[in-house]
Parts: structure tokens; C-alpha cells; sequence
């Protein structure tokens, strides 16, 4: 019997496919998926203190391998998230991770001790890094990643995890300067900065121009950011997002060090796929006589499959 349960972060996951925030919204329409098969966890839209509703459109457009998204943090704000999503996310049998940004340190403070005393939250994950947004993202600074996540770990005891961005020189000094400041756990990575031209018009495809690059496309870039950090932090616990689309991908992102492994863009095309997913890798463990799944966690940094010690 081959187990492809988690234990991280304090908490137990089925498997360590997890739905990314974004594309899947609230998770709400998978609930008949959810009803069938288990799966490790779901992440929420990102939440803000007020609503939001995003950027003008054009803000989805389509790139090699991926797609360009500029959706700006659509949202209905925290008050109306715990009033009336919330107790339907309770319902789904599932990890809960509830994503939330802020715009200075005393609304992250706000924010993760409201979300963190709601029943139903099982993690925290503070969006450092959305491309979308005015300004620079805190995880492009290290001094800022560092206030947003001590205001944010100070105020709730969930376990919080910080997600990072991948437009940065040196993603683990990020990394170290948010888990000093109090986070359980990192996101790695964000989608990257893009650009697309609309050839008719000659003018960038997005309204606000830039977008947020995801998709097959920046699997090579998240698993660069997972091996790096993996290799600083050996203990520290990871979800790998970034590119995984398919079986091949999972296993990679797994291989380079991720205890969990986020699915984003994969998901609009079939929403199944996360629960397929964890289903190929069940039989793929099987098939290599692998009993249990950390022993394929972060085996690239411990010589590959079958050497060396499991985590
Ligand atoms: O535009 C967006 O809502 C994207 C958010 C993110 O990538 O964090």
C-alpha cells in the first residue's frame, strides 16, 4: 500500500497536490470533485481588507506554453469572505488555506487575526508577490517582506505561509528574511512579470500591460526557486508552484524539494486534473515499488531515487 499522505505545517494532507490561489476561485464549483476523492488542500482566491474588483479588461490573454493574467486581485474583501464564502469552504473536506494581501503591515496584522480566529481556516498564506497590483510587491524587498510577515505571524497562531515572487535576484535571502520574521512556510513561486502585444493594434494585450505569466512556461523558473530554497532551508516546508501541469511536472517539483505542490493555470483547462493527478501519482509510486512519498521529496538534493536518507 503505497502513502501518499503530507505531514506539514502542523497539519495532515492526503496527498501533497494542492489547488493554487487563482484560478480556481473559491474551490466551490470543484465541490463534487472534492465529495469523490480526497485531495491535500485547497488555496483560496486571495482576500484583501476591502473588495476589489480587479483590473479592466483585456487581463487574460494567451502565451507559449502558459497564459498572461493581469485579473488585479479581484475579490469581494474580507468581510464579506467570512460572512459568506467561508462557511462553504468549511464544508469541503479538504485542507483550508485562505491567501490574503495587504497594503502596509498594520492591514496584514488585521487581516491574519481576523482570518486566523474564523473556524474553517486551516492555514494562512500572505500574497507577497502579486504582479498586479500598484506598486512594488513586498517580496521584492527584503525589509518589507520581512513587516508585512511579522505583523501578520504576530497576530494569528496558524500556521502562515508567505508567498514569493520569482522577479527577484536572490529568492533566498527573501526567503530567510519572511521565515526570521515568523512564517511556517513558503509559496514558491508567483507568476512572473510578462508582456504580450496585441499585433492588430500594436499596443501591449493587457489593459494594465503587464501581467502575470503562468503555465507550463515557467515550470524550469519555479523549480530553480524550489532548489534553491530547499537547499538553504532543508527543513523548512515548501509548496512548489509554478508550471505543473501534468504527472511529469508534479514528480519534478516533488523531486526538487516541495512538500506540496500547487496547481494553478492546469486547472482552467480541466478542473479534474488536481485529482487525477494525485491518482497518477499513487500509481507511479506503485509502479516503482516507492511505499511512501517523501522518499521522492527532495531526492535531487540527496543524490536522486532510491540514495540516501528520506526526509
Ligand atoms: O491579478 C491577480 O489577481 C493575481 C494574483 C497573484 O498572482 O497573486
Amino acid at each position: 500500500m503505497v502513502s501518499v499522505g503530507v505531514n506539514c505545517l502542523g497539519r495532515s494532507f492526503a496527498n501533497p497536490v494542492v489547488l493554487a490561489s487563482g484560478p480556481a476561485g473559491f474551490g466551490l464549483e470543484l465541490k463534487p470533485f472534492f465529495l469523490r476523492r480526497p485531495l491535500g488542500a485547497l488555496t483560496t482566491k486571495t482576500i484583501t481588507r476591502e473588495p476589489r474588483s480587479g483590473n479592466p479588461p483585456p487581463r487574460l490573454v494567451d502565451a507559449p506554453a502558459g497564459a498572461l493574467n493581469s485579473i488585479g486581485l479581484a475579490n469581494p474583501g474580507l468581510e464579506a469572505f467570512l460572512a459568506d464564502v467561508l462557511p462553504e469552504i468549511r464544508e469541503l473536506s479538504t485542507v483550508r488555506i485562505v491567501s490574503f494581501a495587504a497594503s502596509d503591515p498594520s492591514e496584514a496584522e488585521v487581516m491574519a487575526g481576523r482570518l486566523g480566529e474564523a473556524s474553517g481556516v486551516d492555514l494562512l498564506e500572505v500574497n507577497l508577490s502579486c504582479p498586479n497590483v500598484e506598486g512594488r510587491p513586498p517580496a521584492c524587498e527584503r525589509g518589507t517582506a520581512w513587516e508585512m510577515v511579522r505583523a501578520a505571524s504576530d497576530a494569528t497562531s496558524v500556521p502562515l505561509l508567505a508567498k514569493l515572487a520569482p522577479d527577484v535576484s536572490d529568492v533566498v535571502e527573501i526567503a530567510e528574511g519572511v521565515l526570521e520574521a515568523g512564517a511556517s512556510g513558503l509559496t514558491l513561486i508567483n507568476a512572473v512579470r510578462g508582456l504580450r502585444i496585441n499585433r492588430d493594434t500594436g499596443r501591449p494585450a493587457l489593459a494594465r500591460r503587464w501581467g502575470g505569466l503562468s503555465g507550463a512556461a515557467i515550470l524550469p523558473v519555479a523549480l530553480a526557486k524550489v532548489f534553491q530554497v530547499r537547499e538553504a532551508f532543508p527543513e523548512v516546508p515548501i509548496v512548489g508552484t509554478g508550471g505543473v501541469t501534468e504527472l511529469g511536472s508534479l514528480l519534478e517539483m516533488l523531486m526538487a524539494g516541495a512538500d506540496l505542490v500547487g496547481l494553478g493555470l492546469g486547472v482552467m483547462a480541466d478542473p479534474e486534473v488536481p485529482w487525477k493527478l494525485a491518482q497518477e501519482l499513487e500509481a507511479w509510486l506503485s509502479r516503482r515499488d516507492i511505499d511512501d512519498c517523501s522518499e521522492i521529496i527532495g531526492c535531487a538534493h540527496r543524490g536522486g531515487l532510491g540514495v540516501g536518507e528520506t526526509r
